[in-house]
């Protein structure tokens, strides 16, 4: 633990900041088992907000893995730190004015509850959107393989086969991705963010 810090206060207040940049900045954070659609839907949502001049920025489970969370594994302590790291990190995209879009399986409540709240106690939104399909759906869709192995004993550890997954209770955004398109999904998140005025509308429409 580091003693004798001080935090350095900036010259430009988070209100200012995004109104000198002409947006708000958040956090979309998908929750949901392995092959639920969340990196489908985080790439899609962030490729209509680019397109619509609004700055986003996917944070994805595997590639973080990659760099940033490569010396950690799968156990429970380092779900834990992986999400607190990823927690921060979003929150700094968003304090700097970009939509973060996070896609993790983040399976524990309390895990995704500490995100939360690190975002609220900032004055950044943070808008928990549940992927959500049957484990025997997303076992039958297994693009990566994982649920074969997991099943054969290969993969230890692994969420809705071998560790727990606990649902959102009151996510802000609940998507079936079992019973409605990409599309249909992204269109879900879009009209929530407006309803919330988190994005505006005009730049949606205009680059539509
Ligand atoms: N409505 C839908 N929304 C999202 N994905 C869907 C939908 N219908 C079918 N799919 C398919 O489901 C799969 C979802 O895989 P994806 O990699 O997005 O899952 P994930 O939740 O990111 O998994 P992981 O936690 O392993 O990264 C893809 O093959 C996608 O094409
Ligand atoms: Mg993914």
């Amino acid at each position: 633990m580091a003693t004798n810090i001080t935090w350095h206060e900036g010259a430009v207040s988070l209100t200012e900041r995004q109104s000198l940049l002409g947006q708000k900045g958040f956090t979309i954070w998908f929750t949901g088992l392995s092959a639920s659609g969340k990196s489908t839907l985080a790439t899609a949502l962030e490729q209509t907000l680019l397109h619509s001049g609004i700055s986003a920025y996917r944070l994805d489970g595997d590639n973080i893995r990659f760099g940033l969370n490569k010396n950690l594994g799968f156990g429970p302590d380092d779900r834990t730190e992986n999400i607190r790291r990823i927690s921060e990190v979003a929150k700094l995209f968003a304090d700097a004015t970009t939509i973060a879009v996070t896609s993790f399986i983040s399976p524990y409540r309390q895990d995704r509850e500490s995100a939360r709240q690190l975002h609220e106690a900032a004055g950044i939104p943070f808008v928990e959107v549940y992927a959500d399909a049957p484990l025997e759906v997303v076992e039958q869709r297994d693009p990566k393989g994982l649920y074969k192995k997991a099943k054969a004993g290969e993969i230890k550890e692994f969420t809705g086969i071998s560790a727990p997954y606990e649902a959102p209770e009151k996510p802000e955004i609940h998507i079936k991705t079992h019973e409605v398109s990409v599309e249909q999904g992204v269109q879900q998140i879009i009209d929530y963010l407006v309803s919330k005025e988190l994005v505006s509308a005009d730049k949606l429409v205009k680059r539509a």
